[in-house]
């Protein structure tokens, strides 16, 4: 069956699962996805100045993280398409002091409204997959990058070791879905969409040729926490392809 990710159905999943989205984060990851977004930043910590792009930030949290990394000395954007996580995104910059250093607004990660070449750094955490045309956004996130600059992509990943891959894979296309239903008070479809469209996206070498496609060169990949979440790094080729 096709996985519908037009840009209106997603923009209206992540409209409903807003207000809950940290709390699902934190319940449905153990506690470990912050860990993953500040692992990202040490393994692409910011060099010099310039300023550094988070695409389909939703709540915020790998923005808000390289602010923390840059204390304020860089300028961190965030942007997404969908009002409501940009709403709590804001509150948590209020909250935590970076209002101001941290800019969020709103846009398609395949559309960005920046000039070609700014951004050092051009992250994005758990947001390529949901793009209906991932391939698109790699680009655009390369085109607003800096030449020698990186790209850094996290993203879900589905663990193959035995006896872990068999565990994960009943707990994410079982259990998963039915806690996150209950949690976010949602249709079954937020999170039953979760681990469909994980399972159809991209991982390792077949993600890192996509990312050489778009532009990008010396990619690499590391699986974290046992392959559950893998962070694909890639640079922009100075003077492009
Ligand atoms: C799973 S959330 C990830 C949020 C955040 N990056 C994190 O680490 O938790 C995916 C986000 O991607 C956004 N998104 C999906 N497609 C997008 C697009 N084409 N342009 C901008 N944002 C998009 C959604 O609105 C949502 O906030």
């Amino acid at each position: 069956m096709d996985l519908d990710k037009s840009p209106a159905r997603v923009r209206e999943m992540f409209s409903q699962i807003a207000a809950r989205y940290d709390l699902l984060n934190r319940v449905l990851s153990f506690g470990i996805d912050q860990g993953w977004r500040r692992r990202t930043v040490k393994l692409v910590p910011p060099e010099g100045d310039g300023p550094i792009l988070d695409v389909c930030t939703g709540t915020g949290d790998l923005a808000l993280a390289y602010w923390r990394a840059s204390r304020g000395k860089r300028p961190v954007v965030g942007t997404d398409f969908c009002q409501p996580m940009l709403e709590i995104a804001r509150r948590k910059c209020c909250r935590t002091g970076a209002m101001g250093q941290v800019t969020l607004l709103e846009a398609d990660t395949t559309q960005l409204p920046f000039a070609d070449d700014t951004f050092q750094i051009v992250g994005v955490a758990f947001g390529l997959r949901n793009l209906s045309d991932p391939d698109a956004g790699l680009r655009e996130m390369t085109r607003v990058c800096r030449p020698a600059g990186r790209v850094a992509v996290l993203e879900f990943t589905m663990p193959t070791a035995w006896p872990l891959g068999k565990l994960y894979g009943w707990y994410f296309h079982r259990l998963l879905p039915q806690i996150g239903q209950r949690l976010a008070r949602n249709t079954r479809a937020a999170y039953n969409y979760l681990p469909e469209s994980v399972g159809r996206f991209p991982q390792a070498g077949a993600l890192a040729e996509r990312m050489q496609a778009a532009g990008l060169s010396e990619v690499w990949w590391r699986p974290l926490t046992f392959g559950i979440a893998t962070l694909y790094v890639g640079r922009k080729v100075r003077g492009g392809l």
